[in-house]
């Protein structure tokens, strides 16, 4: 029996196993609330009832022991999820002897150092529930609309987005590097299924310590042959509002745990305004007079994003940025060849970029003169480069970092929340 079923078999004697989550013992009776995985359910233990040997294991059993409690489910309107059970016996399966993590304010280095414990607590399992259900959601997308999905390398030869930011590894003698995107891998596969994604881990030795960062992080990234820069950014709403929607319709308990406001979400509706990163820098100087104006060329910091982002009520795309401020293989812009065919989303309330995409350069020189320009290693990219030997053709795709959207959508201070087991600058343990 699961604490889900209880509903249905009130007055029944029956059986549920979990952990302890609270524990309060009186002279005569005690109160266990129990967590299986499906719900919470509070044991009642009235001494008098109970056989000597019954009562003496239930005041000694300690937060967070494993035990299988039996008892009468009876209907209790008071009772987290509406029941109880009236408990008969008790068998201990597992005892937990001073657990780490008491009901107490604890530091969050201590949290993290414990995060094997700490996945336990309320509003972490409300958090991971959001992300694998925003998991589900994403994979459901994808199929319905006929997208393939092609599993990528995580070992790799090719430096996918920026050489300052690489794990390097010894492969039999040669480099390796963890995948920083899966993106030139399903770029190839579109001739083959026309819209394909990826969905997988990658690995960024990013500095930063910031509450968006990550060194191990999940991407989601399509690739659509014949789509420009703005099917993509369409394609890029319609995927934010179906998980937000999703999220709604499905972790409305979760997001009550995490105190989330909702309405926050309710907004999120197409269509997403769209702003050149050319009007985005104009609209930022006009709003700091007196500062430093910001330098057209530079990349958006997370000041410029938080700012752009205020402006709107929901995400918004900040569009077709300078060229020396991206990625190598964005498509240059013909109308403006200072910049380039790309797109970023920022979410609202300061979570910031959620998504980069772009179109991509299918020209072959000018993909090659870009590749030498940023100084990448040329002969790493020959299988790259034959994608616009043989066929090339016009097509566009987007990374959506899991974690960062999560980290939105559930409201959470940090993104290391919104993964089991982080992985930091500082961080590689449990
Ligand atoms: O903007 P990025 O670097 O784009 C790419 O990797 C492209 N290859 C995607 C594509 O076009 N197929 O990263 C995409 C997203 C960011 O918007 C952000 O959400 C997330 O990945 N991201 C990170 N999340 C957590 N920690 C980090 N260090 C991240 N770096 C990027
Ligand atoms: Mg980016």
């Amino acid at each position: 029996m699961t604490i889900r079923d209880l509903p249905q078999h009130p007055g029944e004697t029956v059986t549920v196993s979990g952990w302890i989550a609270t524990l309060r013992v009186h002279a005569r009776v005690a109160f266990i609330v129990l967590r299986d995985g499906t719900g919470v359910v509070q044991g009642v233990v009235v001494k008098s009832q109970l056989a000597e040997d019954v009562w003496e294991l239930a005041t000694a059993l300690t937060q967070e022991s494993c035990i299988a409690l039996t008892g009468v489910v009876r209907a209790d309107a008071r009772a987290p999820g509406g029941h109880e059970l009236t408990v008969t016996a008790i068998d201990l399966v597992g005892a937990s002897d001073e657990f780490p993590i008491q009901p107490k304010e604890h530091g969050v280095e201590f949290l993290l150092d414990h995060r094997h414990l700490w996945l336990r607590s309320n509003k972490q399992r409300a958090g991971l529930k959001v992300r694998a259900e925003v998991e589900h959601a994403i994979h459901e997308f994808f199929y319905e609309r006929d997208f393939v999905r092609i599993d990528t390398p995580i070992l790799t030869g090719s430096i996918g987005e920026s050489a300052g930011t690489l794990f390097e590894t010894d492969y039999f003698g040669q480099p390796a590097y963890l995948a920083q995107t899966g993106q030139l891998y399903v770029e190839c596969a579109c001739p083959a299924f026309r819209k394909v994604y990826c969905f997988g881990p990658t690995f960024r030795a990013e500095k930063s310590k910031t509450r968006r960062h990550l060194t191990e992080f999940w991407m989601i990234e399509p690739e659509v042959a014949f789509a420009d820069s703005n099917d993509n950014m369409d394609l890029q709403e319609e995927f934010v509002c179906h998980i937000v929607a999703r999220a709604l319709e499905r972790c409305g308990p979760e997001l009550e745990i995490l105190e989330r406001d909702v309405s926050m979400l309710e907004s999120v509706a197409p269509p997403f305004p769209r702003i050149s990163y050319t009007e985005a820098v104009e609209r930022l100087n006009a709003e700091r007079l007196n500062a430093e104006p910001f330098e057209w060329g530079r990349d958006l910091g997370a000041v410029e994003e938080m700012t752009i982002a205020s402006w709107f009520d929901r995400p918004v795309f900040v569009y077709n940025y300078p060229k020396e401020a991206k990625a190598f293989y964005m498509k240059e812009n013909p109308d403006d060849p200072r910049t380039v065919l790309c797109n970023d989303l920022l979410a609202p309330e300061g979570y910031g970029e959620i998504i980069g995409g772009s179109q991509r350069e299918d020209d072959l020189d000018r993909l090659l003169a870009r590749i030498r320009e940023e100084q990448l290693p040329e002969e790493a990219y020959g299988w790259y480069l034959d994608l616009r030997r043989y066929g090339t053709f016009p097509h566009s795709g987007f990374g959506l970092g899991l974690e960062r959207t999560v980290g939105w959508i559930t409201g959470r201070p940090h993104i290391r929340e919104l993964v089991p087991f982080p992985r930091l600058i500082n961080r590689l343990t449990p």
